[in-house]
């Protein structure tokens, strides 16, 4: 076949995986092909450089291909070790459960593997089941844990759920924050366990109440449920310390890893439990593979989380997450005071967003209202669009919260990339409030994701 008749990659991928998401990236301007990603910057083959703001929803900690990621998977590669033999003791789980242990501390002594957030959270369902003899879970509104059958049975958002149900019964939801709510759930005694992020990260960069995990975990010991915290975004050094939930002095019974666990080039997610319930599900040598995955434990998924754990201790990037989100905040806080439409900037570490809220003058409110009756979703995306086309960074709006702008770039972000980040937004919240155009695009854009 001449060269010329050959269909691209696109054309390939719309034809046999996504067609819907190469029509979403088109109309919000983002289908660029991108050629080299490192640290913080994204380069296209149209010669732009962009910064990523986002880290593949809090993947890339360690920076895109950190070199001595990169080269640790090589090595393995070349080593020609037993990859996923399924019938040896991996040595290389060994030593990454226990650097994953000691770190999370409490008691926290088994580790269970796995490839993604979800199949950790599938986990969760089946481990705290056996250990409690109990069938529910106890989730908080706006949690995200994962798109897997399990995972979305404890999370409450319809736009998720609608069409694939039934859900797994039992399970009941309560408001984020509210400890008396979750009392009476628990006084039934009929869940297995709490499940929570210690920052909801989808949710909106919701940053817990004082006390809310602490009292949480002592509500759920004095009922006999299990407190399980969901660290897949917040967790390995993103909020400053190796789980957010150390920030709360949390002593939970099992923790969820994944996302930036293996640095963000090879597939990993990690359980985290107390020996009890390890012992609840393998207590004996016929149940010893009671519950596997081909991919768990395979070697360059492990050799991937100890070097990305490597990467993130020698180089102190959970404490430039600390300092570098209170810079980002000071720096959002100073640029976006006065703007009507900005309610609140907010986070730990560099896991942040911005809230936008509906306009009071009249000006901008009729621009805003039709705009949120066309589409509700797209407010936030036209900022993520204005950011990555006009200013060349790239955003995100939260899951299951539209109006919140997420900041989380990779930990060895700089000063002045955050600089120009905050210039950045400042300049596309000062367009939402001075500029007709702003709002003609805007609701251009949202007309043509409706349908309308
Ligand atoms: C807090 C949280 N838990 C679980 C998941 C599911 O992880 P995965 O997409 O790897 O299945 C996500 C994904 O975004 C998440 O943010």
């Amino acid at each position: 076949m001449p060269l010329t008749t050959l269909p691209t990659a696109e054309a390939l991928y719309q034809e046999h995986v996504n067609p819907q998401w190469v029509r979403l990236l088109n109309v919000l301007d983002m289908n660029v092909r991108y050629t080299r990603c490192q640290g913080t910057e994204l380069y296209t083959d149209g010669g732009r450089r962009i910064i990523d703001f986002l880290s593949g929803y809090c993947v890339h900690n360690a920076g895109h291909n950190h070199p001595r990621i990169i080269g640790a998977l090589k090595e393995e590669l070349d080593r020609r070790g037993p990859a996923m033999l399924q019938s040896h003791v991996p040595e290389l789980a060994g030593e990454l459960a226990e650097r994953l242990c000691t770190r999370a501390g409490g008691r926290l002594k088994k580790t269970f593997f796995c490839s993604s957030g979800s199949e950790g959270v599938e986990a969760v369902i089946k481990f705290s089941r056996s250990q409690t003899g109990r069938n529910g879970f106890i989730y908080a509104s706006g949690a995200f844990h994962g798109l897997t059958c399990g995972a979305l049975s404890l999370m409450g958002d319809p736009f998720w759920r609608d069409g694939f149900g039934p859900m797994l019964s039992g399970n009941e939801e309560v408001p984020f924050g509210d400890l008396d709510a979750l009392e009476r759930k628990l006084a039934t005694r009929q869940f297995a366990a709490f499940i929570v992020e210690p920052i909801q990260a989808e949710a909106g960069i919701r940053v817990p109440p004082a006390g809310y995990l602490e009292s949480a975990q002592a509500l759920c010991r004095r009922y006999g449920s299990l407190f399980v915290l969901d660290e897949v975004q917040t967790g390995m050094y993103r909020t400053g310390p190796f789980l957010a939930s150390q920030n709360f002095h949390a002593d939970p019974d099992i923790v969820v890893l994944a996302k930036a666990l293996s640095g963000g080039l090879i597939p990993c997610g990690a359980v985290l439990m107390s020996d009890e319930i390890y012992d609840s599900v393998y207590g004996s040598l016929k149940r010893a593979i009671v519950h596997t995955s081909t991919f768990s434990e395979n070697a360059l998924a492990m050799r991937a989380g100890l070097e990305t754990l490597q990467v993130l201790e020698q180089e102190r990037l959970g404490e430039r997450a600390t300092a570098m989100g209170d810079y980002l905040r000071d720096r959002l806080r100073q640029m976006l005071s006065g703007y009507e439409m900005v309610k609140e900037v907010r986070g730990a570490g560099l896991l942040n967003g911005i809230e936008f809220t509906a306009p009071r003058k009249l000006k901008l409110r009729v621009p805003f209202e039709a705009f949120m009756k066309i589409h509700p979703g797209m407010f936030g995306q036209v900022v993520v669009m204005r950011l990555f086309r006009d200013r060349g960074f790239l955003t995100q709006i939260c899951g299951n919260n539209f109006l919140v702008l997420k900041a989380a770039p990779p930990l060895v972000v700089e000063e002045r990339e955050i600089d120009a980040f905050a210039d950045a937004v400042r300049n596309v919240v000062e367009l939402m409030h001075s500029s007709s155009a702003f709002w003609t695009e805007a609701l251009g854009l949202a007309r043509r994701v409706a349908g309308v």
